[in-house]
């Protein structure tokens, strides 16, 4: 059990695994974080998610937010990183460990994540070429019940009720992702800079293949 050995602390106790996943808009990130928290059972921190409740809620992040997301913009780090850090600190990220869904995206939320002490067991970086990216945002679908990600062209509901209700997303538009692949490309050399032990995966086959390199990753010693 070699995956439970390496993660104990000096106490001796098992350590829940601290987890980054990061890729360009699209790379299916929340797609393997519904399986990561499936078998581990992490706490599942997308920053995404959290910005566009915060923007339904019409709370005073959301409303400074959501400008800046519905143009593809990164909104700034100020909004984002202490709303991040405070939320690690919580009992539960504690207990259970966290999965972080595009989050740090910039150098300067690496360094604020590694100034309060936070340090990750694993980071997972999904690769997929740019062109198919935009392919899989215009065609991507959410059940904003359930919160899961569909596709039009490989994966929908077999429920008609949850086919009637999916959404699209405001800013899965081919304008406004070529703006976050740009803000995406502009970030990830710093980012893996950040983190020398980045696991690269090749997203660019079947979710099913994807997560059978993502698997084998979070079952092996951490870098
Ligand atoms: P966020 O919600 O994090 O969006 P993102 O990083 O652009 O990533 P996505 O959610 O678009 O894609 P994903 O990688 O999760 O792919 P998915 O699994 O859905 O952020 C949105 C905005 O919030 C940002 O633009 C920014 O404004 C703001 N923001 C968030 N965090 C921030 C931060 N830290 N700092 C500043 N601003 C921040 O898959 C996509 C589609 O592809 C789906 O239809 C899926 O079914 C399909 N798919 C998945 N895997 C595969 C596969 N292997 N093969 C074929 N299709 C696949």
């Amino acid at each position: 059990m070699a995956f439970i050995l390496h993660l104990q602390s000096p106490t001796g106790q098992p350590q829940p695994r601290r987890v980054i996943i990061t890729g360009a808009p699209a790379s299916g990130k929340g797609t393997q974080c519904e399986r990561i928290v499936a078998k581990y059972g992490l706490v599942h921190l997308s920053t995404g998610d959290m910005l566009r409740a915060a923007v339904k809620e019409g709370s005073s992040v959301g409303l400074e937010a959501k400008g800046f997301m519905e143009r593809g913009e990164l909104v700034p780090d100020s909004i984002i990183t202490s709303i991040v850090i405070a939320r690690l600190d919580s009992d539960d990220c504690v207990r259970n460990g966290w999965l972080l869904d595009g989050f740090p995206r910039t150098e300067a939320q690496a360094i604020a994540l590694q100034n309060a002490g936070i340090t990750p067991s694993y980071v997972v970086g999904l690769e997929v070429p740019d062109d198919l990216l935009v392919e899989r945002v215009i065609s991507r679908r959410l059940d904003p019940v359930t919160g899961k990600i569909y596709n039009t062209k490989f994966k929908m509901p077999d429920s008609e009720e949850v086919v009637e209700r999916l959404i699209q997303r405001a800013d899965d538009t081919e304008a406004a992702v070529r703006t976050r692949l740009v803000a995406f490309h502009a970030n990830y050399d710093a980012l893996a800079r950040a983190y020398p032990s980045i696991s690269r995966v090749d997203g660019n086959t079947t979710p099913d293949a994807v997560w059978e390199s993502v698997e084998a990753i979070l079952e092996a010693d951490p870098k």
